[in-house]
């Protein structure tokens, strides 16, 4: 599994994620000026091939922390667009939808590359009198609080048996030959990378336990996410052993984890980060793991940072304009990757997709120029 395409038709995708999340309603603090379709992808594409960054720590910082104060129905949250235009998000909190049968709860951050902002001017209800193309919106996490519908709702698993499938597949990996790749790279290649944390990106759930008809579990998920964090926690070892340190920072940012996986995770080493707070974290002296994320970690990296050592899904030449993509391989991202050197370790791609490991060339961090940008 590597990006997940987006092939369904837009309503459809729309109505049935919006059980999940709902996006907010935002609009221009001043009114803009109207736009046809063909000049509002121009403004993008032309602040996009300029390099101003989409997303930035001080965007993202400025966000999370209105959302922090707890604002309630009808506060407003402030944002600004990709033009530098402020704009203005609704707060829906507690908001009850009875036809689509949610209730709108958490705050959260929405992530929106290039070719979203791109592919969504087509949508057939859009209209330019208020374009406001924001990289970083809010969304309402939402929960059905009523269902007629049926349909099969997974179920969290108990701690026990997820602690075992976590056991295991650290187990599994510790003794496969890319686990000892992985290491005999970081060594001679990363040897004199500063490097002080750890951090993962979207690497799933473990505890998220689906049933199939027959009443047995579908543990694919399960696996993968495990075998992961596994790949995360050697890295985090390889640092300790290298540095001679009694403990590294070791950090998964992916709103999907539990309790439960927050317990074993943390017994491990590894601390559950909210989102954002993986992306403030990421610096020049970084180790950063993500894997078939559905949200532009490639794009919001670009911008923000250098991370002294990568493991994401091979980078290739999708820039997600033509076939939808979470996390596209853009100019931007193909930009960055020169700066680094690309490493095969060969994982099991049942389990860890087609990743690569990515070391950066200079061993010395490279610094943002006064305006954020990384040239
Ligand atoms: C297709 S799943 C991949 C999970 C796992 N890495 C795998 O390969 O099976 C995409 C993951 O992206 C996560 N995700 C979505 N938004 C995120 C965010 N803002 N930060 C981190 N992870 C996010 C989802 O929760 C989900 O677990």
């Amino acid at each position: 599994m590597g990006d997940i395409e987006n092939s369904e038709p837009v309503a459809e995708r729309i109505s049935r994620l919006d059980l999940d999340y709902k996006i907010g309603h935002c609009r221009l603090a001043e009114p803009g000026e109207v736009s046809t379709q063909e000049e509002a992808k121009a403004i993008i594409d032309k602040l996009y091939e300029s390099g101003v960054p989409f997303f930035t720590k001080e965007l993202i910082q400025g966000m999370w922390d209105q959302i922090e104060q707890d604002p309630i129905q009808s506060d407003k949250i402030l944002t600004k667009d990709i033009t530098g235009a402020v704009v203005e998000c609704d707060v829906e909190t507690g908001k009850v939808d009875m036809e689509l049968e949610y209730v709108c709860k958490e705050l959260v951050l929405s992530y929106r590359c290039r070719a979203s902002l791109i592919r969504e001017l087509e949508w057939k209800y859009y209209t330019f009198q208020h374009w406001e193309p924001c990289s970083v919106n809010i969304m309402h996490r939402t929960h059905e609080w009523y269902s007629k519908s049926g349909k099969t709702i997974p179920r969290c698993g108990p701690l026990g048996r997820v602690t075992k499938t976590f056991q295991d597949k650290t187990q599994e990996w510790k003794e496969s030959p890319a686990c000892e790749t992985l290491k005999t790279i970081l060594s001679s290649s990363a040897k004199y990378h500063e490097i002080d944390k750890v951090i993962g990106f979207a690497l799933g759930t473990m505890s998220r336990e689906w049933v199939n008809k027959d009443g047995t579990l579908d543990t694919r998920s399960a696996w993968r996410s495990a075998s992961q964090h596994a790949l995360l926690l050697t890295m985090t070892e390889w640092l300790q052993e290298r540095d001679h340190k009694e403990k590294v920072l070791c950090y998964s940012q992916d709103p999907d984890c539990s309790e439960v996986d927050k317990n074993i995770l943390d017994e491990a080493g590894i601390e559950v980060i909210e989102d954002p707070c993986g992306w403030l974290e990421v610096d020049e002296n970084s180790i950063v793991l993500s894997i078939a994320p559905n949200v532009p970690v490639k794009e919001i990296i670009a911008d923000i940072a250098r991370p002294a050592v990568i493991i994401w899904c091979r980078v290739e030449f999708n820039d997600g304009l033509v076939r939808g993509l979470t996390d596209p391989d853009s100019s931007r991202v193909r930009a960055m990757m020169e700066g680094y050197e690309l490493h095969e370790f060969s994982p099991d791609k049942e389990l860890f997709s087609d990743v690569a490991l990515y070391i950066r060339k200079s061993v010395s961090a490279p610094a943002p120029s006064s305006d954020g940008r990384f040239s």
